[in-house]
Order: C-alpha cells, then sequence, then structure tokens
C-alpha cells in the first residue's frame, strides 16, 4: 500500500513540500496551527509569491474542480497521527530575539505536539534547518512520549530549497540527504524519495549530526562565496578594478565555478544570514567557536555592502547630506522572484538613506504588501516609472528582470537627474549610458 504523508508547518517549505508530495503521488495531509492559512490553503490559494506552487497545489488539493484529490489540510495533530506514515516536520527556526542562536521553539512544539498521539509505527521526518544534536534530543524526546515508544522513529532529511525555486527545486533536487538511525527509516525515505532518485538525485544516507551539518555547512559556504566577491568588490573600489569581470574570469576556473559570485549590496532573506549566526552560537556550545570565527568575517562583510550602497549614493547626490534629497529604490525583497522581504539588504538600504532624511520612494513587483508592514514610513509607489518621478538618484536593489527590461529614455524622462546605482551588478550599464545616464555599479569604480 502507498505510504501516506502528512507535512507539519505550511509556509514556504512545507506548502512548497506538501504539494510536490502529492504531486508524486502520495496522499498528503498538511497541518498549520494558524486556521486562516489552512484555510487558505485548502482554497488553493498560497498564502505567499512562490513561481508554480499555486499551480501544483491546485492541481491537488481536494475539492477543487479537476484536482487529483491527494492534498488536505489540517489543524488537528490527533488527525494528521491518525493518518500518515510518514511525518515531515517542516515549520521555521528564526533567529532568537537579540542573540545568534536558533529558536527552536516551533520544531520543539510540533513534536510536543505530535508525539503524544503517535500510538503505531511512525517515521518522524525533521526538514527545518537546526542547530547539530538537535535530532538526537528530540529521538529521545520521541521514544520517551509517543505512546509507541521506539516505533515511533526520527529521520533528519535537510531541505536544500531556494525561495523563487521552490517547486523546482523540491521536485528535481541536487541530493537528498537522509540521516537515520534504522534501515526501515532508510527504506521508508528511499520509498518517498523513489521518483527524484529514478532521475538522477544522489541520495546520501548518513548519521543525525552530519546530515544537520550539512545544511548549515551547505549555507555556510553559499554565504562565504558570496562574501567574498563583496571583498573583491572592495578592492576593486578601492584600486579601480571591475569585480564582474574579476568574477566572471575567476569563475572560468570548474573548481571555483561561476555561480554565486555576483558583488553587490549582498546576501539577506530568511536563511543565510541567521543560519550562519546560529552556526557560529552552536559551535560555542560545542567548544569549537574557533573552527567558526571566519564566518563572523563573512557576517560583517556582507552588512558593510548595505552601508558602502549608501555611500555610493551620498556621493551621487554630491557628497554630503541627505536632507531633501528624492531618492527612487527599484527593489525591496531579498531576491527576486520572491514577495519575502526579511533582512532585506533593499530595504535595509532604503532604509538608512531615510532615517537621514531623504525622501524615499520605493517599487518592487511582489513584495509592496510585505514591504509596507515592516517599513511603513517609507514611501511607495505602484511602478518603476512612478517611483523614480522627481528623483536625484535612482537605486536598483533588488534585480527582478521587469528592472532590466525598463526604458532608460522613459525613465529619464521623469526624473530630476539621470543618475543610477547599480546594488545587483545585473542591470546593462552601456543600454543607459546611452540614453544619457551616469550608470554605476558597485566594485566597478570605472565601468
Ligand atoms: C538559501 C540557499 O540557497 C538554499 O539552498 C537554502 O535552502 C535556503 O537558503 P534563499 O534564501 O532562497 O536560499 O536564497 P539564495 O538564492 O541562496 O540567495 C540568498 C541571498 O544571496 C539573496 O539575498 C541574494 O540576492 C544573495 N546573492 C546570491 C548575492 O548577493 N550574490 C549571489 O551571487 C547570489
Amino acid at each position: 500500500m502507498a505510504l501516506k504523508i502528512t507535512v507539519i508547518g505550511t509556509g514556504y517549505l512545507g506548502a512548497t513540500h506538501a504539494a510536490a508530495m502529492a504531486e508524486l503521488g502520495f496522499e498528503v495531509l498538511g497541518l498549520d496551527v494558524v486556521p486562516e492559512k489552512i484555510a487558505m490553503l485548502q482554497r488553493g490559494e498560497v498564502p505567499m509569491y512562490e513561481p508554480g506552487l499555486e499551480e501544483l497545489l491546485r492541481r491537488h488539493v481536494s475539492g477543487i474542480e479537476g484536482s487529483s484529490g491527494r492534498l488536505r489540510f489540517t489543524t488537528d495533530y490527533a488527525e494528521v497521527a491518525a493518518f500518515g506514515d510518514v511525518h515531515f516536520v517542516c515549520v521555521n527556526t528564526p533567529q532568537r530575539h537579540g542573540e545568534y542562536a536558533c529558536d527552536m521553539s516551533y520544531v520543539d512544539a510540533a513534536i510536543a505536539s505530535l508525539a503524544p498521539h503517535l500510538h503505531g509505527p511512525a517515521l518522524v521526518v525533521g526538514k527545518s534547518t537546526v542547530p547539530v544534536g538537535s535530532a538526537d534530543r528530540l529521538a529521545a524526546y520521541l521514544a520517551e512520549h509517543a505512546p509507541a515508544g521506539g516505533d515511533a522513529e526520527l529521520a533528519w532529511n535537510p531541505e536544500f530549497l531556494r525561495e523563487g525555486f521552490a517547486v523546482q527545486d523540491t521536485l528535481h533536487p541536487d541530493r537528498i540527504v537522509v540521516g537515520v538511525r534504522s534501515e526501515r527509516a532508510e527504506k521508508l525515505l528511499r520509498e518517498v524519495y523513489a521518483t527524484p532518485v529514478t532521475e538522477g538525485a544522489p541520495f546520501v544516507v548518513t548519521d543525525f549530526p552530519t546530515a544537520e551539518l550539512v545544511k548549515t555547512s551547505a549555507n555556510s559556504f553559499l554565504a562565504t562565496k558570496i562574501s567574498f566577491i563583496n571583498a573583491m568588490a572592495e578592492v576593486c573600489e578601492a584600486a579601480g578594478g571591475d569585480v564582474a569581470k574579476l568574477a566572471e574570469a575567476i569563475g572560468y576556473d570548474d573548481r571555483i565555478g561561476k555561480k554565486f559570485l555576483r558583488a553587490g549590496i549582498g546576501f539577506g532573506g530568511g536563511c543565510l544570514p541567521k543560519d550562519i549566526r546560529a552556526f557560529m552560537a552552536r559551535a560555542g556550545e560545542l567548544g569549537a567557536d574557533q573552527a567558526l570565527t571566519f564566518l563572523r568575517e563573512i557576517d560583517s562583510i556582507n552588512m558593510r555592502q548595505r552601508g558602502q550602497m549608501v555611500e555610493l549614493a551620498r556621493q551621487a547626490l554630491g557628497g554630503g547630506s541627505f536632507l531633501g534629497k528624492r531618492v527612487a529604490v527599484l527593489g525591496a525583497t531579498f531576491k527576486p522572484d520572491s514577495d519575502d522581504v526579511r533582512d532585506s539588504p533593499a530595504l535595509n538600504v532604503a532604509g538608512q538613506i531615510h532615517l537621514q532624511g531623504a525622501q524615499v520612494t520605493v517599487y518592487d513587483p511582489k513584495g509592496m504588501g510585505n514591504a509596507r508592514r515592516l517599513f511603513p514610513t517609507l514611501g511607495y509607489a505602484d511602478s518603476a516609472l512612478e517611483a523614480v518621478r522627481g528623483a536625484d538618484v535612482v537605486l536598483h536593489l533588488t534585480e527582478w528582470r521587469e528592472f532590466r527590461e525598463l526604458d532608460p529614455a522613459e525613465l529619464g524622462g521623469a526624473t530630476a537627474s539621470r543618475v543610477i546605482l547599480d546594488g545587483r551588478n545585473a542591470l546593462d550599464g552601456e543600454v543607459w549610458r546611452r540614453a544619457g545616464w551616469t550608470y554605476r555599479a558597485m566594485g566597478r569604480p570605472g565601468a
């Protein structure tokens, strides 16, 4: 009989995982503690912007015309426990308020709510990004609190999806990593992921700590790559080099690779910044803090980029105060193809300039609602053209395709002055210059 799957937590990770599991042919029950979220998902609506997710969901949510009916949602842990053979825990693990460490309260609450209902054999699979050692602790908790005892087993299966590509990354992962303690757990997870594995995804079986560490070390490596190229951008600024050419040239070396070498205002979002901080905090608890001191530098290089963008803007406005200046900001989300503004470098830069007295107007294709909620005092416009009206300088801070397709001549007709600063090294400077603009990109003083 086919496995039945439940997914606990229906954020980016959980909603996508639930829909993907239904797409792979399983019966799926998703759970969230927020009833409004469940009501939306049951109507086939996604609470965030993620390309392709709504279509996938609507293909499977029961009650939607023409759907497979394999996907349902609930708020009831007893129902989840009774329904599933494999329970994926996909709740978030934010940074603890005022600290570097990871807030495990949602994971702990999910396991604590599920455990007392597990009366028969079940595999509980953690997908959230957690401090190494969590799986050991949670396995002991399950064994003690589930009526099924040892038959309610734990496994750890980190998720590597990127926002904006969540559906694609979940259905066609680069690799599947499973931390297991028994052959039974491995067998069940091989059954769940049979399709991606047949399609060529490597299946890496390991112990709990390694599985947990794979995720945090992968994110640390990605953060390191970005801060490395941003450090080179700083040197290029000082030496008169061109960081985009430099990245291209070093990227031809296969051992380095071209990806994640785009210099600019740095990384943000709900993962990389908090994950490297939580990793440092955990290493400290384990007495291995020296091993990760370099991550402190990665973090500070990253945060410095935002300040450098502010300084570039100040220079572009004559080098003095921002008071009375009009600044247009294109982009609010932490990356394109997402409506996520968590720890967004773009909004951070906009906020700093606003605090220094400028009149800032922001436009983003999908992030306006979230940006308005988080930064209610900034100005907002409904289009790029409206945002730049009367601007003394335009800042390009999130590399949406829409911004690459803008007509510089049309925008130039609306601004007070034709100066654009590219904080993502993603626009074609030549096109802007031909339309009479001063184009300046981070890490490319002469380009
Ligand atoms: C990341 C990891 O990529 C993913 O594997 C993990 O599961 C979750 O965290 P995500 O946060 O969605 O995914 O975004 P990602 O595409 O990694 O980008 C992170 C940030 O780095 C963005 O702010 C992006 O603008 C920035 N970035 C990325 C750069 O500044 N330069 C680059 O070259 C690449």
